[in-house]
């Protein structure tokens, strides 16, 4: 089979705290792919809802300040009408309340356009909740990372800590649980595996061992489809 070059997408769904953006962005750079948080987008048209005071399950007026927004994601950093909001959306306050704008399908269906047109002919790995059944269903390769509530819980404990916040494990617990309800419950984009995706219980894996399984599927799946692979990591 002759070799050639063709633009892949690999998606990377699964619950909060499944180890998905740590993946994905490493997956990216190993194998010189760009990287996509899709997660960011929900969080940044929060962000920007919650600054401009609006009651966030008014539908109509959060899609039209989505629709009006430009966001731009760049060396790692994430846009918002131009302000780097990176640091601002990574709150408790935006991480709780994005679930109202998740939950709004005008406002899915102009992110999974944007999404569309950033990764449109180009290699990407794109992370989030529905990008292997919505947003890319032709995808080459699709993952969907799980782990145990428990041991999530104590992913974003430490995570929190990192941060010098204290929360305790049955809350983070139970918080965690809330979302998973919230996003397989949902009517639009609901977070479930693809049928096509490889489902990967993280639990017990260190990342290392994760990171090298997820490469070594994507380099197969290509030279199965015949197409070149990027050089391989060092
Ligand atoms: O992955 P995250 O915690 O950064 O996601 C933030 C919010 O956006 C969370 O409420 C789940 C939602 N989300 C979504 O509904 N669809 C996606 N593709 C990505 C995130």
């Amino acid at each position: 089979m002759t070799s050639q070059y063709a633009p892949m997408i690999v998606t990377i769904d699964g619950p909060a705290g499944a180890g998905k953006s740590t993946a994905a962005r490493e997956l990216a750079r190993r194998l010189g792919f760009e990287y996509l948080d899709t997660g960011a987008m929900y969080r940044a048209v929060t962000w920007l809802c919650l600054e401009g005071r609006l009651d966030l399950t008014d539908h109509a007026c959060v899609a039209e300040t989505a629709r009006r927004a430009e966001f731009d994601f760049r060396e790692g950093r994430v846009f918002a009408n131009g302000q780097d909001v990176s640091d601002a959306i990574r709150t408790i306050r935006v991480t709780e309340e994005s679930r109202f704008v998740a939950a709004n399908t005008l406002v899915r269906e102009l992110l999974v356009e944007l999404q569309r047109q950033i990764a449109g002919g180009r290699d990407f790995v794109t992370e989030g909740r529905d990008q292997g059944t919505i947003a890319f269903p032709g995808a080459e390769c699709k993952f969907f990372l799980t782990a145990d509530p428990r041991e999530r819980a104590r992913r974003r404990q430490a995570e929190l800590r990192s941060r010098g916040e204290e929360v305790d494990l049955d809350t983070l617990v139970e918080q965690i649980e809330g979302r998973d309800r919230r996003d397989a419950e949902r009517k639009v984009g609901a977070l479930r595996p693809a049928d096509d995706a490889v489902v990967i219980d993280t639990s017990s894996l260190d990342c290392e061992t994760l990171l090298a399984e997820l490469e070594r599927l994507v380099r197969c799946r290509r030279r199965e489809a015949g197409l070149e692979t990027p050089a391989e990591s060092p």
